[in-house]
């Protein structure tokens, strides 16, 4: 019994010395476990007289309380540095000032885009949406350039594993609408097109809006109406001038480019090309599942970003695309 003052004073360096838990219960062990130093002790107990052994017993038992109770106070020390540590680590200053949140705008192409849209719907058009990633039969074939034919070297296409192409106009989905609507067809479909093309004017992704009216007796006349109407109602002015300069495409015919000049302001007079249109090819009616003799009609494909740059006197397509918040920030 002796040794039960030199045994706490052993288990407190000992316990004292360890800073994580798991260390902590393997000292436990050492002190209060079956084989550690009190248990050794506790075999001599039944060996002493009757009279020694409840004086005994009650040191013995005031030890192991006591080394318990050190024990405890290790283990709430150990956990009160640890969360210190964290509190410390995950501090937060409440007094920082706030980092704010500003707001966003919509994109100058993609407000063109939301604004034919809705002049296209006001009068009957729907609006389709379709694949970037494109068959051959669709981006080519169906609108009446064959394998060989020379029209094919008119776009450097983006080739894709498996035969397949990014989409070098959005003219397939006159096809696919076409296709999967019965006439009386009028819509419109926008999008993401792709060609090997980069410089100040042109980008290898740009955005086209298709549009597409067939039905009996859908003329060229009705082309240069809702193409002229839809210029007015998006440059809200009727001061514009449009004029149609035949040209060719292989999926109409005859084929026009449609230019447009202001009637006043900075650009006044200065024409300038928005557009590539015409009847639709009797070929691509008939890939269309449709009969030529009965179904024609009008089709034009309009760049955006053209649309874009003039509405707003925007100069470089290039600012459309380089994120540059100085010019995004104009259109919040
Ligand atoms: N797809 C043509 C182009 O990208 C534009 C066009 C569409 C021309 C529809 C005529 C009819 O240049």
């Amino acid at each position: 019994m002796d040794n039960l003052d030199g045994i706490i004073a052993d288990a407190k360096a000992n316990f004292d010395s360890i800073t994580d838990l798991a260390a902590l219960e393997q000292a436990k062990a050492r002190f209060l476990g079956k084989s550690g130093a009190l248990a050794e002790l506790q075999k001599g107990l039944g060996k002493l007289s009757a009279e020694e052994r409840p004086r005994a017993g009650a040191l013995f038992n005031n030890a192991k309380v006591q080394i318990e109770a050190l024990l405890q106070a290790r283990r709430e020390a150990i956990a009160a540095v640890a969360l210190e540590a964290r509190l410390a680590e995950e501090a937060l200053d409440v007094t920082l000032p706030g980092r704010g949140r500003s707001r966003g705008g919509i994109h100058p192409v993609i407000r063109t885009w939301q604004r034919i849209e809705a002049i296209f719907r006001s009068v009957g058009f729907d609006v389709a949406d379709g694949p970037e990633i494109e068959t051959d039969w669709y981006n080519f074939t169906a609108l009446n350039q064959p394998e060989n034919h020379p029209a094919r070297s008119m776009h450097d296409t983006f080739y894709v594993e498996g035969g397949l192409l990014l989409r070098t106009h959005t003219s397939p989905m006159q096809v696919r609408y076409a296709r999967t609507h019965k006439p009386p067809i009028k819509v419109i479909s926008p999008g993401r097109t792709y060609r090997v093309d980069s410089d100040a004017t042109h980008s290898p992704m740009f955005h086209q809006v298709e549009g597409l009216w067939l039905d009996e007796n859908v003329s060229f006349a009705d082309l240069k109406g809702v193409y002229t109407d839809f210029l007015r109602k998006f440059f809200e002015t009727d001061a514009l001038q449009v004029r149609f300069r035949p040209s060719f495409f292989p999926f109409t015919e005859p084929s026009a480019e449609i230019d447009m000049a202001f009637a006043s302001g900075p650009h006044k007079g200065r024409w300038l090309e928005i557009s590539g249109a015409g009847q639709v090819h009797p070929n691509v009616v008939r890939n269309f599942g449709l009969d030529p003799e009965r179904y024609t009609g009008f089709a034009f494909g309009s760049g955006l970003e053209r649309l874009t740059m003039l509405r707003y006197g925007i100069d470089d397509l290039r600012l459309f695309y380089d994120g540059d918040l100085r010019f995004l920030r104009q259109f919040n």
